[in-house]
């Protein structure tokens, strides 16, 4: 239900697609165990710089499985964790970019919701519908929603279940940039090539869970005064790099950096 493939000028980017297309990507548990055994196969291979997560034309993903979900009852979901493994994405170290094609609701809005940079074709859709089927979002939704937006955005969503455009969720700052449904995928991967040029050690001090925080993930995490502290901190460490010194020093020879990851 997963494909990887290896992709980008350096083919150091991967591109991992969701593949259930009789059922809208809907994401069921064996998808997610796939999808979470990806990532992580992806995280420890240091060959890989960038990952761009997508589904097809139609459907990123329309949700939890819901045919899945109704048989359970509240021991199953609570006993056994329903989302075991779910938030493998949210712990990725390396950038993660979406690239959404029309439908993404509930659990699909929140794992883009959960990458680093969201681009999406013009069809696409998402939105919260949970309350819809008589329930709430569970992969984080009623908490990055707040924090992308408003609390108005974040309550207008969840609980009325509106779908919202591409031009929708770039104006509410969840998506970044719009593009045809077939530049969709070229335009992420360009993104990808242009995150992977730099260095791997800066980019995950940029991103990453380095020293007990991050600096841009921070910023949704701690208050704005712990932010600024831990922007701070992570600044500084860049100067024990030598790709600090290299890009610095490169910077003021007019030539290339040559990047060590050290
Ligand atoms: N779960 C299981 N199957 C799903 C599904 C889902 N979330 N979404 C679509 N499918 C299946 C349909 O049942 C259908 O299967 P069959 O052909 O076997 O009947 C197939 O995918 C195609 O779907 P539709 O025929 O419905 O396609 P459509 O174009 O008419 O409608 C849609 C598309 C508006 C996305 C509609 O499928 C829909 O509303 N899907 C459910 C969206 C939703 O409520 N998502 C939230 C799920 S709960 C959740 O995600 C909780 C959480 O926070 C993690």
């Amino acid at each position: 239900m997963i494909t990887l493939t290896r992709t980008g000028a350096q083919e150091n980017v991967a591109l991992v697609t969701l593949n259930r297309p009789n059922a809208l990507n809907a994401l069921c548990r064996q998808l997610m165990q796939e999808l979470s055994e990806t990532l992580l196969k992806i995280e420890y291979d240091e060959s890989y710089r960038v990952i761009v997560l997508t589904g097809n034309e139609k459907a990123f993903a329309a949700g939890a499985d819901i045919k899945e979900m109704a048989k359970l009852e509240f021991k199953d979901v609570f006993q056994n964790d329903f989302f075991t493994n779910w938030d493998t994405l949210s712990h990725i170290t390396k950038p993660v970019i979406a690239a959404v094609n029309g439908f993404a609701l509930g659990g699909g809005t929140e794992l883009a919701l959960m990458c680093d940079i969201v681009y999406a074709g013009e069809n696409a859709v998402f939105g919260q519908p949970e309350i819809s089927i008589g329930t709430i979002p569970g992969l984080g939704g009623t908490q990055r929603w707040p924090r992308f937006t408003n609390k108005s955005i974040a309550m207008e969503l969840c609980l009325a279940g509106d779908k919202i455009s591409a031009q929708d969720a770039k104006e509410v700052g969840l998506v970044s940039k719009i593009f045809t449904v077939q530049q969709l995928i070229p335009e992420a991967v360009l993104l990808a090539d242009r995150i992977a040029k730099n260095s791997p050690l800066i980019v995950k001090t940029v991103k990453a869970r380095l020293c007990r925080g991050s600096s841009i993930n921070a910023a949704y995490e701690t208050s704005l005064s712990q932010g600024l502290q831990t922007e701070k901190h992570l600044f500084q460490s860049t100067f024990a790099t030598n790709d600090r010194l290299e890009g610095m020093t490169a910077f003021a020879e007019k030539r290339a950096p040559k990047w060590t990851n050290q």
